[in-house]
């Protein structure tokens, strides 16, 4: 009989796309040149990036979350690794790089929509070499939230993706927005080495090139991944291994600005399909942390624990709500 691997140490890693959020909230949040000067309602600084974000809920849902990143060696960095301490993260891999400027999201927040500043410095400063086959063997799964923006570990993803495969890792995958709109790079071929596709509608329309919902989920099947779940704002979550297919809905929530629901969802997906759960739960559990982080500030208020989510579960179970 062969002996029993050792326990990996994590059950999912990521890498940070890291950097500091300035939220800027109000009624006429649009700036005007000419030196005019605007008074505004509030803001809220917090650490942003939606790796850091997603690994940041998935510990609070009690997974061993690990995460490999750089930041600048100055406050903004150290208020990153500080957050991701302090919410349960494993942040040893962070690597404090003084040729770095930690990144910064400047986000004018007004109602509902948002428009948003980057300065990008440590955000995509990960090195492929940061990524060592060490690494990747200490977790269960890998999953990776900001494909478009980490622009120097792009070119490398399928190989990284498919030596997180030879490892035994399970993987996913959250491109997020495209910057550049382009929506292809290489994306193809990182797609078949994914267990699970977590895109939000629109960048599965663009991705796909497709025009609706059904068919862009099909052209994801017909690019080799097993389970799609796409994320529809307000309107909940929608997933499909290709047979069956499985819908969320939320009740709408209002006065936050949205920012990391979507990282929080694929934390909150990951969280039962790590332990196994079956995929309503799972979707479940997923729409209620992007729900929660949605009608909050910033990506990490409103985060919900495990305790809290089993609550919801049993309350659900008692009163079907
Ligand atoms: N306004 C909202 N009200 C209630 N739930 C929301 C709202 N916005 C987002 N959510 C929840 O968060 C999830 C992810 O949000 P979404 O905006 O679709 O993703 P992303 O942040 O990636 O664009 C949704 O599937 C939903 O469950
Ligand atoms: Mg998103």
């Amino acid at each position: 009989m062969s002996p029993k691997p050792p326990p990996r140490r994590y059950d999912v890693i990521t890498f940070g796309d890291m950097c500091v959020d300035l939220l800027v909230t109000g009624e006429d949040v649009t700036p005007r040149f000419g030196q005019v000067e605007k008074l505004v309602d509030d803001y809220v600084i917090e650490m942003g990036g939606s790796c850091c974000i997603f690994a940041c809920q998935a510990a609070k849902l009690g997974l061993r979350a690990g995460i490999l990143g750089r930041v600048g060696d100055d406050g903004f960095g150290r208020t990153i690794i500080h957050r991701l301490e302090e919410c349960g993260v494993d942040a040893r891999r962070v690597i404090v790089d003084p040729t770095l400027k930690t990144g910064l999201g400047i986000a004018l927040c007004q109602g509902d929509d948002r428009a948003i500043l980057t300065y990008p410095g440590s955000l995509s400063a990960i090195e492929p070499e940061d990524v060592t086959d060490g690494y990747l063997a200490s977790a269960r799964h890998l999953h990776h939230g900001s494909f478009f923006l980490h622009t120097r570990l792009r070119p490398h993803m399928p190989d990284i993706f498919q030596r997180a495969r030879d490892l035994g890792l399970s993987t996913s995958l959250d491109t997020n927005w495209d910057p550049d709109e382009r929506w292809n790079s290489n994306l193809a071929d990182v797609m078949p080495l994914t267990d699970i596709f977590m895109p939000n509608e629109q960048e599965a329309l663009r991705i796909s090139g497709r025009s609706s919902l059904e068919d862009a989920v099909a052209e994801f099947h017909g690019w080799g991944i097993p389970l799609v779940v796409v994320k529809r704002g307000a309107a909940g979550a929608w997933a499909s291994d290709g047979g069956r297919t499985w819908t969320c809905a939320v009740t709408a929530v209002s006065g936050g600005d949205s920012v990391g629901a979507g990282d929080s969802f694929d934390a909150g997906f990951l969280a039962g399909w790590l332990r196994g759960l079956p995929l309503d739960d799972c979707l479940d559990i997923a729409c209620r942390c992007g729900q929660s982080v949605a009608g909050a500030s910033g990506g990490l208020q409103g985060q919900p624990t495990w305790n809290a989510v089993s609550q919801w579960r049993a309350r659900k179970d008692v009163d079907g709500d």
